[in-house]
């Protein structure tokens, strides 16, 4: 298999757009530096190849007028800080033929074809240097093709991202943007001038737990895999069950499919990669805030609103307690997210003296950066994104893919693209945990 005749342009804007540094939010400048793909697949459009790619860029040229930020560069200013130069420099568009079929893809499962179709980052360049959207469409033998979208997590979000994939699919289509996005990002810089100190302690931002008796070195070093997991509405409505019948949650309402389900990776992590009953883990779940805020965020805020949260326990602890108990130790520390508690991370991470501390870059080889691998999980929600339904004017996509998310212990949690009810789950873990983590996972969801 073999990807030929690639070639790389840059589209900018169609017109002139603002110009200078914008400011970014504290949100926007921590966690995580890399760029994050999805993938949509389509079949054979109507139009001839050379017209589908026209129209391509010349739609994404003119959505760029209103997202430019996308078409700027990062630039570095002082105390590890990062703003976007909107330089219009524009956002790199690479076109590519693959000598396959669409039908040799197994689409659903993760394949060995991703990396030739999804574009890399070159991280040996500069940040000044990176276009912040890397995008590729792939022509098959059969005339399908894939678009890979792959977005810096430092300007959007999951749900900013979609945003502007979805309005450049309506301009492709021939319509006018729907909803423009707010580019203020000021509406997330708390505290100016700053507020009394917090309440909170911000313990989240401390390292994870490391396994016991073993460098994080050695599980670094691992090699890593995807699965794809399905749960049937079935098995989703039997842990739901399951996390309400064994506790009773305090507040109010019972246990979410996300918290159920979270729960059950969780423990499943646990007890696939043989902890010690007291190995200390944590499970990182990303919360969206827009609605969290007093008042809520703009509809259309376009950047990172969104925190990190941990929630910490013992393997032994999550293991021999029922799944209610755990999905409550979830339940809890999600609902910690209120307007005070996100005002007080940002405040929090303003007062630091240097920001690049709290950024995962990656690939990362340093030994000293926090590891979020085993013994720790990410259960990543994706379940209020509207990730189907990229129509650029050709059909609906065929197949959407949330490209490759390959470190240990992240996860994403997704709808089915049937529409049943049934749910995905995007797994990476330790190519040596894997089949044991299957295994238990279902098995004792058959046990309940
Ligand atoms: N459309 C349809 N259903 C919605 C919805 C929406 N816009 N918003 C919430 N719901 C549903 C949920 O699916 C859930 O129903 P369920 O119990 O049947 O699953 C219920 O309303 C409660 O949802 P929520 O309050 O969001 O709780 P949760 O436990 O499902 O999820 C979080 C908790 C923290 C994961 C979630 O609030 C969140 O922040 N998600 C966004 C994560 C994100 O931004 N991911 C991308 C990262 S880049």
């Amino acid at each position: 298999m073999k990807v030929f005749n690639k070639t790389s342009c840059m589209v900018k804007p169609s017109e002139e757009t603002w110009s200078g540094n914008l400011t970014l939010s504290e949100l926007d400048q921590t966690s995580v530096l890399n760029h994050v793909p999805t993938l949509y697949f389509y079949k054979q459009p109507s139009e001839d190849w050379a017209s589908v790619v026209r129209t391509l860029k010349s739609s994404l040229s003119s959505t760029l007028v209103h997202f430019y930020p996308l078409a700027g560069r990062l630039v570095n200013i002082d105390r590890g800080r990062l703003e976007i130069n909107c330089n219009a420099i524009g956002v790199e568009f690479i076109e590519a033929y693959i000598d396959i079929k669409l039908s040799d893809l197994d689409t659903f499962l993760h394949s060995p074809v991703y990396p030739k179709i999804i574009p890399e980052i070159d991280h040996k360049l500069s940040i000044e240097e990176i276009p912040l959207l890397v995008l590729q469409v792939t022509r098959f033998v059969c005339g399908g093709f894939s678009l890979a979208v792959n977005i810096s997590h430092v300007v959007v979000d999951g749900q900013s991202a979609l945003h502007f994939i979805s309005e450049w699919a309506r301009v492709c289509r021939g319509e006018l943007i729907e909803s423009p996005p707010c580019l203020d990002r000021k509406v997330l810089r708390a505290g100016d001038p700053p507020r009394p100190s917090s309440m909170y302690e911000h313990e989240e931002f401390g390292p994870p737990p490391v396994l016991i008796n073993q460098s994080s070195k050695s599980e670094r070093e691992q090699e890593t895999m995807v699965s794809m997991l399905t749960l049937t509405s079935t098995q989703v409505e039997k842990l739901r069950n399951e996390a309400n019948r064994s506790h009773k949650s305090e507040m109010g309402h019972g246990f979410t499919r996300y918290e159920a389900i979270a729960s059950h990776i969780w423990r499943t992590s646990s007890k696939a990669r043989k902890h010690l009953s007291e190995q200390p883990t944590t499970l990182a779940i990303c919360v969206d805030v827009r609605n969290r805020m007093m008042p809520p965020l703009p509809q259309k805020y376009f950047g990172n609103a969104i925190v990190n949260m941990f929630v910490t326990g013992y393997s032994g602890e999550i293991l021999s307690n029922p799944l209610g108990y755990v999905a409550s130790k979830i339940r809890e520390v999600i609902n910690k997210v209120d307007d005070k508690y996100v005002n007080s991370v940002i405040e929090y991470l303003k007062n630091q003296e240097d920001l690049s501390q709290f950024r995962d870059l990656e690939p990362t080889n340093d030994d000293e950066a926090p590891f979020y691998g085993n013994p720790n999980m990410g259960v990543i929600s994706w379940l209020t994104l509207p990730i189907y339904g990229a129509d650029f004017g050709w059909g609906k996509e065929i197949h959407m893919n949330p490209g490759t998310h390959d470190s240990d212990g992240g996860s994403l949690l997704l709808h089915g693209q049937n529409g049943d009810g049934s749910l995905v789950v995007a797994l990476c873990l330790q190519v040596r945990h894997m089949e044991d983590f299957k295994k238990a996972f279902y098995q004792d969801i058959d046990m309940i």
